[in-house]
């Protein structure tokens, strides 16, 4: 069977949840499961874990637990979630942000261009809108912003032209033609990584709802509690460091009258937490993690 996910700074991440036993804790991008299994362990038959992720399949991956409660929910919806279960605040709170490596080794899902197949990259496969629906439909005004903030292309006026102009598109060599041209053969690979991150970020609404989630986990953990985020990129990056250091996205210092500063966090780690190179040599795709952990005051 393929593997599913091979979890990324998995001890840093949990000793960054400071576990103790009987404690709440949720998971909200549960993904195989592997962040999830050691928080259990560590939680010992105590205390509860839920576990949310917006595809369905990752509900397969569920350990049979009694502390542990699956919820197939996008996790901008975490407060309506903890509420529906009864729970009012929380010890700690992991996030591993993105997609996962099933979603990028399965062909039928269109997340990567190393197979053909429908451009699809929906995350939750009940959301209405695919990659091809946003290709076909957007405003090119709307297409060029996407590849230029998410992806950072800088001739993104000019593929969203292109897209325009080629419009049905359907799958992901079709997208991919439309790419080609603008790309020069030493770049191509990253630019089309680029230009897929892009378009994936918009279909999934990816940095709204991380917003929106840890809006929400500020006000559920309790004091002292934690928050563990690995991102992948720096579009996920940046509004977690500004919003650990601030509590703001802008990451704009605010203060009291008596010149304090007034941020809901604590920082853990400083520096940010990267893979050390055994895991980095052993899981490549683990190279761009980067971990931030806070401490709710
Ligand atoms: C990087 S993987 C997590 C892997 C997991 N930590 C593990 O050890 O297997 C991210 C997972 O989060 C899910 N996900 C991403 N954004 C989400 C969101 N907004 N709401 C719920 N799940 C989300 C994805 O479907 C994917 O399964």
């Amino acid at each position: 069977m393929e593997t599913y996910h091979i979890p990324v700074l998995l001890n840093e991440a949990v000793d960054g949840l400071n576990i103790r036993p009987g404690g709440i804790f949720v998971d909200v991008t549960f993904g195989g499961g592997g962040h999830s299994r050691e928080i259990l362990k560590r939680l010992n038959g105590t205390g509860s874990l839920y576990g949310f992720d917006q595809d369905d399949e990752a509900e397969k991956n569920a350990p049979t637990d009694k502390s542990f409660t699956f919820i197939g929910s996008n996790f901008r919806y975490l407060s309506n979630f903890m509420d529906w279960n009864g729970v009012e605040k929380i010890d700690g709170l992991l996030a591993d942000l993105g997609v996962s490596w099933r979603h990028f080794d399965d062909e039928t899902r269109g997340f990567s261009f190393r197979f053909d197949g429908n451009l699809d990259m929906r995350m939750n496969r009940q959301s209405a809108k695919t990659a091809a629906d946003v290709l076909n439909t957007y405003p090119e005004k709307t297409l060029a912003d996407i590849f230029y903030r998410y992806g950072e292309l800088k001739n993104s006026r000019a593929i969203a032209g292109a897209i325009i102009r080629a419009r049905e598109i359907r799958t992901v060599s079709d997208f991919q033609n439309i790419l080609k041209p603008f790309f020069s053969r030493e770049k191509e690979k990253k630019q089309m990584a680029q230009a897929f991150q892009a378009l994936r970020i918009e279909v999934n609404d990816e940095l709204e709802a991380l917003k929106e989630m840890l809006l929400q986990a500020t006000g559920l953990l309790k004091s002292g509690g934690r928050l563990a985020v690995i991102s992948y990129h720096s579009l996920e990056d940046r509004p977690v460091k500004n919003f650990f250091k601030t509590g703001n996205f802008e990451g704009v210092v605010q203060k009291d009258f008596y010149g304090n500063v007034l941020a809901p966090f604590r920082l853990i780690n400083n520096k940010v937490i990267v893979p050390c190179r055994e895991e980095t040599e052993k899981n490549p795709r683990s190279r761009s993690a980067k971990l931030r952990i806070a401490e709710k005051l």
